[in-house]
């Protein structure tokens, strides 16, 4: 088990690259590899070390594409496997890492494995049964559908997504085989979609009231995550996987990441957590006793933009300021960097989510000019509406602005790479969160509802502007 401390997963900056919505290269409105290869020297600007892309695969876009037919494709959409190529050799050659998801619950409907399944052959690869249980869908109704010849499969997303059976071989097999293609192709890692998914109960036993979910967190999902340890662990250059674990305690993600399986955990705790001092205070507390391996998220491309969920600009400046003040690695969603809020007014007719309504954190980002689609390509379309007052957010209207969250959040990873050591709580007034890190830094965020007093020292990085010497309200520095 290699495992150095200063490993880079271990304090990195990821940014999490949405493909359909980065940039578009071709002006069909969807956005592409060659898009965010284009763009990756603004990555390299802001300061993050890692990128992690969403699925790119050969899809019906079902679920974003996160319904895979082809895991060892690149779906027309998005460009070619000599994109990928490209994308990898640019990044590598700004010095930075490139995650890709794995997506290893469920196929797409549209895979060839289950296609034959449909047809009558290899349906131990998937989970038929002949009497459906009560699981429910996570994107709401039966989480059955019913075949042909009267049997029924299991899909714990869309009817589109068939699970996969992991007690078969063949399914841990190919999955090994689908990680060494990536890895062979040189990508640094992979984000594991529904890590806790894979195995289900035997029997598939019903779900019931107060006992545990039997579809998720079996004890046997931990037997794949060892074996994909040892298949990261012979490729050179600390390749790492980072896990999305949902529906849990933080004893039972720091599960995944024990030595010998995955390496990081999203913590959907800290993403789920309103603007509470004394909340956010128990979770950070309880993340960090359960790993060293900390990880903070604020959004992604299946919650609700922090900045809509805590309610103003204010708040999510002060979010970056403490997040990215922790110890530990952070996700950063794109757009996270420009302050965008969620898109609430989608008209109903050009919503594209199957299961939930997560189209309004996926609308592509604003690049420059003033009118939509804001240079996210060479066309006027767009796969969503941008809503026509980004002019402001776009990344030309904020690279120049000192005050702008672009500003914020280059002056942030810029100073970040010199925060060290352990989280150390001061005393604090109600409502104001206040740590130090080695090296004399200090943190402070005040979520109460009046000013309070700055801690001594020179200030370095602010969330917002700091009147009569007095941290305001829904504002955070770092002091050192
Ligand atoms: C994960 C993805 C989400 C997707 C689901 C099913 O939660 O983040 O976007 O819908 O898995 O694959």
């Amino acid at each position: 088990m290699l495992c150095a401390v200063d490993s880079w997963w271990r304090s990195a900056v990821i940014y999490q690259v949405y493909p359909r919505s980065f940039a578009d290269s071709d002006g069909d409105g969807v956005g592409d590899l060659p898009g965010i290869t284009s763009r990756l020297p603004y990555l390299a600007e802001l300061g993050v070390d890692a990128i992690w892309l969403s699925p790119f695969y050969r899809s019906p876009m079902v679920d974003g594409g996160y319904d895979i037919a082809d895991h060892r494709d690149v779906d027309p959409l998005f460009g070619t496997l000599a994109d990928v190529d490209a994308l990898l050799a640019r990044a590598h050659g700004l010095g930075l890492r490139v995650i890709v998801d794995i997506v290893p619950n469920h196929t797409s409907a549209a895979h060839p494995w289950f296609r034959e399944a449909l047809a009558g052959d290899g349906r131990d690869r998937y989970i038929f049964s002949n009497v459906p249980n009560n699981w429910q869908s996570l994107f709401g109704g039966p989480a059955w559908t019913r075949v042909a010849d009267g049997s029924w499969y299991l899909h714990l997303f869309d009817p589109a997504q068939p699970d996969l059976n992991w007690r078969n071989p063949q399914v841990r097999e190919e999955f090994a085989a689908i990680l060494r293609f990536w890895l062979d192709r040189g990508v640094d890692g992979f984000r594991v979609d529904v890590a806790h998914g894979l195995v289900k109960a035997v029997g598939l036993p019903d779900l019931a009231g107060g006992a545990a979910i039997p579809y998720f967190d079996q004890d046997e999902v931990h037997e794949v995550y060892r074996e994909w340890r040892k298949i990261l662990e012979e490729y050179p250059g600390e390749r790492m996987a980072v896990a999305e674990v949902f529906d849990s305690t933080p004893e039972r993600v720091a599960r995944y990441i024990r030595g010998d399986e995955l390496h990081q955990a999203f913590n959907f705790d800290y993403l789920e957590a309103p603007w509470d001092a004394g909340i956010l205070r128990r979770i950070i507390d309880a993340s960090l006793a359960a790993t060293d391996n900390a990880s903070w998220v604020l959004s992604n491309h299946d919650r609700q933009r922090h900045r809509t969920r805590f309610g103003s600009v204010a708040r999510a400046r002060a979010a970056a300021v403490l997040t990215l003040a922790l110890p530990g690695s952070a996700y950063v969603y794109q757009g996270d960097e420009l302050g965008l809020p969620e898109v609430l007014d989608i008209p109903a007719e050009l919503r594209q989510d199957p299961g939930k309504d997560r189209d309004g954190c996926r609308v592509p980002l604003p690049w420059l000019g003033d009118a939509p689609p804001f240079g996210f390509g060479p066309s006027a379309r767009s796969w969503l509406p941008m809503p026509a007052d980004w002019a402001g957010l776009t990344v030309q209207a904020q690279r120049d602005d000192p005050g702008s969250v672009l500003a914020l959040y280059k002056q942030i990873l810029r100073v970040r790479v010199r925060l060290d050591g352990p989280l150390v709580w001061l005393p604090a007034q109600q409502d104001v969160l206040l740590f130090g890190r080695d090296g004399g830094f200090v943190c402070a965020a005040n979520l109460s509802g009046a000013p309070v007093a700055l801690p001594a020292g020179e200030v370095v990085v602010a969330s917002g502007p700091l009147p009569d010497g007095e941290l305001p309200p829904d504002t955070a520095v770092w002091v050192r």
